[in-house]
């Protein structure tokens, strides 16, 4: 069962860019079908790299920040300048790290001043900001507040102080707790709490003992990612000792399931859980394949049917928009059948599921796919009700492996 790698947040970067297409009229050349578009702001420091990490981030340097801000604001300037940018309107912001608590209020509220200067922003866009523990405090938070943001992802991972260093995380346990009544005291009214499971020394009580502790701080909602290892992380490259057992980490998503049902979570998505009313809406605009702008090094963003990812280093990233250039990387057109698998494979990721005639349409005429859907069913892995499809919990926790055979 390929759990370790179900529940990966990274999303696919995009194909390498057509040498006769010059990248920066590749947004202008393809305008959104939509007139509401979700936004992804990367931010590319942390204070350290944890041991299991290979997002896009690098140790935090004033000097660096400073640049990076300046090209930032730059970003989002020449995406206004685009000719379709007058008539979308954001609906959705999402600083994404790296860790974007690192942001002092007032460049974070700069951002979003020079944004809502460029780019008609809804009045009740959901505009989000992921937060690491050691990095908050109420004043912080309330400065964030009222400079527009309204929902908080407060990385946590693990309340267990045996596990959290070894992790290479900066906080503990209380200090959590701190940063979540921070975060209640600022009065944030939606805040998410990333939890991390099939980590080393991890056992099923020890997991059990962080999902009840952070559900009684009653979060709105709840990432929870069973842990992946590649060639850009520390332990990935080194190896890391310690992993539980599969069948450890196929029970500790169950248990997960069970109490965050018991406590009225929906599991709306693989990874994620919901108060009602509280899912994340710039997450299911990735789930329901719709379109969504990036800024920053390393983000991706998919408009106009073309997925595409801006410039990864910093350093490069900085020069590009320092010249006055979009910091466009790569970009993939994507084909009708990719689009209309991507929609099925994003789609069968949530408890909404997919309309019936989109897998029908994959149905017919293959007599082998007829067979392996009819033995979902029969598992109970796949449910096929109304005009919808979905897969069931135990067909979330083998979605990668059933997808693999969907293709
Ligand atoms: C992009 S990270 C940034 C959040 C923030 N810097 C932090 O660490 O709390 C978002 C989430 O991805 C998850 N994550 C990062 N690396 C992972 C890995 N190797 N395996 C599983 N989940 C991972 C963690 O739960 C983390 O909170
Ligand atoms: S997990 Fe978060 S804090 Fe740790 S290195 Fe990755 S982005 Fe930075």
């Amino acid at each position: 069962m390929a759990t370790r790698a179900l529940h990966t947040v990274r999303q696919a970067r995009p194909g390498s860019a057509r040498a006769d297409v010059p990248l920066a009229s590749v947004l202008a050349d393809h305008p959104p079908a939509s007139d509401s578009l979700g936004l992804y702001i990367h931010v590319p420091f942390c204070a350290k790299r944890c041991h299991y990490c290979s997002f896009n981030t690098a140790p935090l340097d004033e000097s660096a920040m400073v640049r990076y801000l300046a090209a930032l604001e730059r970003e989002l300037d020449l995406l206004g300048d685009l000719e379709w940018a007058p008539r979308v309107r954001v609906e959705t912001v999402f600083f994404g790290g790296g860790t974007p608590s690192l942001l002092d209020p007032e460049a974070l509220a700069a951002i979003l001043v020079r944004l809502r200067r460029r780019f008609g922003v809804a009045a009740d866009a959901e505009t989000t900001v992921e937060c690491n523990p050691e990095s908050v405090t109420r004043t912080k938070l309330e400065a964030y507040r009222a400079a527009g943001v309204n929902r908080l992802s407060l990385g946590v991972q693990s309340l267990d102080d045996g596990i959290l260093p070894r992790l290479g995380r900066l906080h503990d346990r209380r200090g959590a707790r701190l940063a979540f009544e921070a975060s209640r005291d600022a009065g944030f009214s939606n805040v998410s709490v990333d939890l991390m499971y099939g980590l080393p020394g991890l056992d099923l009580e020890g997991w059990s003992r962080t999902v009840d502790a952070v559900l009684d701080w009653q979060p709105d909602h709840l990432s929870a990612y069973g842990l992946t290892l590649d060639a850009g992380s520390l332990w990935g490259a080194a190896g890391v000792g310690g992993l539980p057992p599969e069948e450890t980490v196929v029970e500790q998503y169950w248990q997960l399931t069970r109490v965050a049902a018991e406590r009225g979570f929906e599991h709306y998505e693989v990874s994620n859980y919901a108060r009602p009313g509280f899912r994340s809406r710039h997450n299911q605009i990735y789930w329901r394949a719709a379109e969504y702008l990036a800024a920053g090094p390393g983000a991706c963003g998919f408009v106009g049917g073309v997925r595409y990812a801006n410039v990864r280093a910093t350093p490069r990233y900085c020069e590009t928009l320092e010249e006055g250039r979009l910091p466009l990387d790569t970009f993939e057109e994507l084909t009708p059948g990719q689009r209309s698998a991507e929609r099925l494979f994003l789609g069968l990721r949530t408890a909404d599921g997919v309309p019936a005639p989109w897998l029908e349409a994959r149905r017919q005429g293959d007599a082998s796919l007829r067979r392996t859907l009819a033995a979902w069913r029969d598992a109970r892995l796949l449910a096929e009700g109304d005009d919808r499809v979905r897969l069931t919990e135990a067909g979330f926790l083998l979605s990668d492996a059933l997808f693999i055979e969907l293709l």
